[in-house]
């Protein structure tokens, strides 16, 4: 797989990082640790040479499986581990934000026991905890990175006020940001506030976390939460983003010979030649695709095509936010 410099720091990474949130099972169904020990080791032989997880991806799970995989396998030197902090869960799991300077020193603990690594490279303020100052987050952070800790500072699902507020005390290396080819609402602000700063954008849901392929026009598995929590699994939407689905997988096929997993992974870099996108896989053939990504491109007419497909298909686009944004300690339900 190619590779890029993370701008902003002295790492470089494969083209695409692998994700771990449906590894932890949590919202997406369970998941089988075996399986998911061996779809890391196959990203491992497809090139992958970075993996982003985070704490409460199955409450500890993912990342102790992203820990025991990689202890196997030997090659902690050679691979970027990308982890987030600042959630919390009450006893019956219930996730909530929590940026307080105690909770992301303890997950710090957890995160480096779990992973079986005395560092991290790239850890993320998982979402902005309005219910504690900017400061004790930014400072525990900066903390975390003065000890050697942590490699690089994260931020993810941040506004450019946020990140400002946030680098009046420590400087954001890395932002990480929902973007695929149904989820563009950061070519708005956020991807004209960094063009001019030297920091890595990690974006997330490759694949709109399934959606785009084309067993979402039949056969994906929606009774998990990060689907039947999605306005665009459910109508009216659902039927206009199938539509675009059909129309995405006759232009991939007429134009490439490809399939629409092929095009969402493909228009990700050729978009964003700096961009690092983060695609989870499940099962070790969903990785097999891998391979088939390096031997087309898509030019100035494709990207047009494409945005002309979306624009005629989906009337009411909607984002990740409505149902993925996790809510403040007093605004759960007791
Ligand atoms: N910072 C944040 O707030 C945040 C939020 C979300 C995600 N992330 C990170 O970004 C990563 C990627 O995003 P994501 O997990 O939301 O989902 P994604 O990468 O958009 O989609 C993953 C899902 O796509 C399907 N898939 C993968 N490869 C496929 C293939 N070759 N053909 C057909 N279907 C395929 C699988 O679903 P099925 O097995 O069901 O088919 C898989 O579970 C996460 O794992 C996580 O590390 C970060």
């Amino acid at each position: 797989m190619d590779s890029i410099d993370l701008p902003g720091t002295d790492m470089r990474s494969s083209r695409f990082a692998l994700g771990t949130w449906p590894i932890g099972g949590a919202m997406w169904g369970g998941s089988d640790e075996k399986e998911s020990i061996c779809t890391i080791h196959k990203a491992l032989e497809c090139g992958f040479t970075c993996i982003d997880t985070a704490d409460d991806y199955g409450f500890g799970k993912a990342e102790e499986t992203v820990g025991k995989a990689v202890k196997q396998a030997g090659l902690r030197d050679k691979i970027l581990l990308s982890d987030k902090c600042a959630l919390n869960w009450t006893s019956d799991q219930q996730l909530y934000r929590d940026g307080s300077r105690k909770r992301i020193l303890e997950e710090a603990e957890n995160a480096l026991r779990h992973l079986q690594t005395d560092y991290i490279d790239l850890y993320h303020v998982h979402w902005p905890d309005p219910s504690t100052p900017m400061q004790e987050t930014a400072q525990a952070m900066q903390e975390l990175r003065d000890s050697g800790k942590i490699r690089a500072v994260g931020v993810s699902n941040f506004t450019p006020d946020q990140i400002n507020e946030f680098e009046q005390i420590c400087r954001a290396d890395v932002i990480q940001p929902p973007y695929n080819l149904f989820e563009r609402g950061i070519e708005e602000e956020l991807i004209p506030f960094l063009e001019d700063r030297d920091v890595t954008v990690m974006t997330f849901s490759a694949l709109c976390r399934g959606m785009l392929s084309t067993s979402s026009l039949d056969d994906k598995q929606q009774d998990i939460f990060v689907r039947s929590a999605d306005p665009k699994w459910q109508e009216p939407r659902l039927t206009q983003y199938r539509s675009a689905l059909h129309m995405l997988e006759d232009f991939a096929r007429d134009n490439y010979g490809k399939h629409v997993v092929h095009l969402a992974l493909r228009w990700l870099i050729d978009r964003e030649e700096t961009h690092l996108p983060i695609w989870a896989a499940r099962h070790p053939e969903q990785l097999d695709v891998v391979t088939e990504l390096w031997n087309f491109s898509l030019d100035d007419a494709a990207m047009k095509e494409i945005d002309r497909i979306l624009l005629d298909t989906i009337k009411d686009p909607i984002g990740p936010e409505s149902f993925m944004a996790p809510p403040l300690r007093n605004e759960l339900e007791q």
